[in-house]
């Protein structure tokens, strides 16, 4: 499988994706990563490995919908079969979205559909639930609201910051994203409608413990 993938910022889940690629424990390859930002971090992660790697600036574009079909002509220049967002902080617009159906996934720091938008993790501290986590979904013309393919949990404590939160979300991610992606890669999941079944019933053993799982 060829994954294109946009980011806007430090593209630590880029660098997880990567690397599960390498090990194989994701079946696919990374072809091509995009940024809206020209100092965005995941650049310079693509670069490092060889990835073409481009800064397309959403200013140079009469509006959200040409910028958009610039990033569709970029897509198909790569032959990608999917579209991973990992950061991507532009909300793409329906006619995007309805080009690609199942085919653009995306992470949200939250238990969709609480917290959706840019801020999810100050969000849930300044709410002080007891439990957030990870999303893993495909995307569709909502703002973190398509069907949902991961899920996982993580415990706020009484004392934990948006710092502290954070970094124990990174860690989720690193591992729930690739996860997702090898159930993809693997054809280990069974699209119906919004009910995104996965056939890998194990699948939870994967993020048990602290160690990676590739
Ligand atoms: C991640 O925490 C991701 O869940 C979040 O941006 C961060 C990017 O980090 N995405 C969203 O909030 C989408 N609504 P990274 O650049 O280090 O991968």
């Amino acid at each position: 499988m060829r994954l294109c993938v946009l980011a806007s910022g430090s593209g630590t889940n880029l660098q997880a994706i990567i690397d599960a690629c390498e090990k194989g424990f994701i079946s696919a390859n990374v072809v091509k990563v995009i940024s809206n930002k020209k100092d965005a971090y995941a650049l310079e992660r693509a670069r490092q490995k060889g990835i073409p790697s481009k800064f397309i600036d959403p200013k140079s574009f009469r509006d959200r919908k040409s910028y958009d079909e610039k990033i569709a002509e970029e897509v198909e220049e790569a032959g990608a079969d999917l579209i991973v967002l990992a950061g991507y902080m532009l909300l793409l617009t329906p006619e995007f979205v309805k080009r690609y159906p199942y085919r653009i996934t995306n992470i949200h720091p939250a238990l969709c559909p609480a917290f959706p938008g840019t801020h999810a993790i100050k969000d849930a501290i300044e709410y002080r639930v007891k439990v957030t986590g990870v999303t893993v979904h495909f995307v569709d013309e909502g703002m973190d609201t398509g069907p949902i393919i991961l899920q996982y949990p993580v415990f706020v404590e009484d004392d934990d910051t948006v710092e502290s939160l954070e970094e124990k979300i990174h860690k989720v991610e690193h591992k729930l994203y690739p996860l997702a992606l090898r159930l993809i890669s693997l054809g280990q999941i069974d699209i119906q409608g919004r009910h995104i079944k996965i056939l890998d019933k194990d699948w939870k053993k994967y993020l048990e413990g602290d160690d990676l799982p590739w």
